[in-house]
């Protein structure tokens, strides 16, 4: 039995394409969903959308401090892992729902698969740097996305567990954007796809005032499907009246991913502080403004396909407001190419087989 551990929208993403490769080839596994997210748009979309099986159990352990959120998911997850004892375990990604999987499986010694292993932005501040780092430590199996990433598994001592696979977002969004119903060269609307969440981003009321007038100064129309930490922390800062004012800023609810891509695909610029969309807009063909100063995707950064600024410093903004006029959308063929060819589901499914995990 193969166990997924999932509780966070990108995380749903990730999981489609390997647990249908795994079906494919008769692999029993089942799904236990923490319940980091909860709302409709925010997991079930996903799981419908992408023809995901309802998950196994729901551990509801969303909510609360990162202590909290952690140590639920992790009580919850002993008792399942205890009763099904799988014979490894997948986890995705960088969030507290993949921290509590890595510490809780290989303590019960059930080996553990990691499914984007070995981004880092070098600065423990940030609360998923620290989730990844001890994934990847405590994981049996790496797969990075792109050769940054093995690089740093290698610089760790870990690179005899890596192995680069390309990204899995990549063959989801791919099954989405080739569907005969989407165009990935559809004109430019003069819109910027903006979206908006991490703690960095939404703990301070200045903070987060600083990334209003910047959106306020941008010369097009920005629509934002506002996650609802975003939205909560606006409303407690009393700033989502003010938010709802400016005129050129549509903040919709979070949408699913179809509709995300279609959205990024007709973008002309990315404004965002995820690390999944800063990446996908090289898929999507939509430059990126990243409202963060931490390393991201450094071949993307390298390359001026991702523009990084502070949006609390006028001379970042005024440089980010200068990226964001020039930016245009790129054609199919010009788009960088760091993260694989859209099979990452594929080689993974090789890798689990080549090492007899599964
Ligand atoms: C989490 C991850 C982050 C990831 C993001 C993806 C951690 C530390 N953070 O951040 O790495 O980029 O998911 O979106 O694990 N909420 C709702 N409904 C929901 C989900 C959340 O109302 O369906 C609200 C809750 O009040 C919650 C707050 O949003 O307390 C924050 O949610 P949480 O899961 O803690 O963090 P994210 O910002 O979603
Ligand atoms: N996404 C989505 N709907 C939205 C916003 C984002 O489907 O309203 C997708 C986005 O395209 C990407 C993933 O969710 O594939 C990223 O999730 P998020 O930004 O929440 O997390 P991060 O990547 O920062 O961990």
């Amino acid at each position: 039995m193969i166990t997924h551990i999932v509780g966070n929208r990108p995380q749903f993403i990730k999981l489609a394409p390997l647990y249908h490769e795994l079906e494919r080839n008769g692999y029993e596994q089942n799904i236990i969903h923490s319940g980091q997210h909860y709302d409709e748009n925010m997991s079930d979309v996903f799981f419908e959308e992408l023809g995901i099986p309802a998950p196994a159990v729901n551990l509801l352990a969303g909510g609360g401090s990162h202590a909290q959120m952690t140590a639920r998911t992790m009580v919850g997850l002993e008792k399942e892992l205890s009763d099904q004892k799988p014979d490894l375990v997948v986890l995705y990604g960088d969030t507290n729902t993949t921290l509590a999987g890595a510490v809780t499986a290989a303590k019960l010694c059930i080996p553990i698969a990691h499914v984007e292993a070995g981004p880092r932005v070098h600065d423990k501040t940030n609360p998923e740097e620290c989730n990844r780092i001890v994934t990847d430590h405590l994981s049996d199996l790496l797969f990075s996305p792109d050769t940054v990433s093995l690089q740093n598994l290698e610089r760790e001592g870990l690179g005899a567990k890596a192995c680069m696979t390309g990204d899995i977002m990549y063959d989801t969004y791919l099954s989405i954007a080739e569907r005969p119903t989407q165009s990935q060269e559809t004109q430019s609307e003069d819109i910027i796809v903006m979206t908006w969440h991490r703690q960095e981003n939404t703990a301070d009321r200045g903070r987060m005032e600083s990334i209003l007038d910047l959106v306020g100064k941008l010369e097009s129309k920005v629509i934002c499907p506002l996650h609802p930490r975003t939205r909560k922390c606006l409303e407690n800062f009393g700033l989502l009246e003010r938010a709802k004012r400016i005129s050129n800023l549509e903040m919709i609810d979070p949408v699913g991913y179809t509709e995300m891509v279609r959205l990024m695909n007709s973008a002309r610029l990315i404004l965002t502080d995820s690390g999944g969309v800063s990446k996908e807009s090289s898929y999507a063909g939509a430059k990126c403004l990243f409202m963060l100063e931490l390393d991201v995707w450094e071949d993307l950064v390298r390359d001026h396909w991702i523009h990084k600024f502070n949006p609390e410093n006028a001379a970042s903004v005024e440089e980010a407001l200068f990226f964001a006029k020039k930016a245009q959308r790129v054609a199919l063929a010009d788009r960088p190419k760091y993260y694989g060819d859209g099979h990452a589901a594929k080689k993974m499914v090789q890798e689990l087989r080549n090492r007899n995990l599964i």
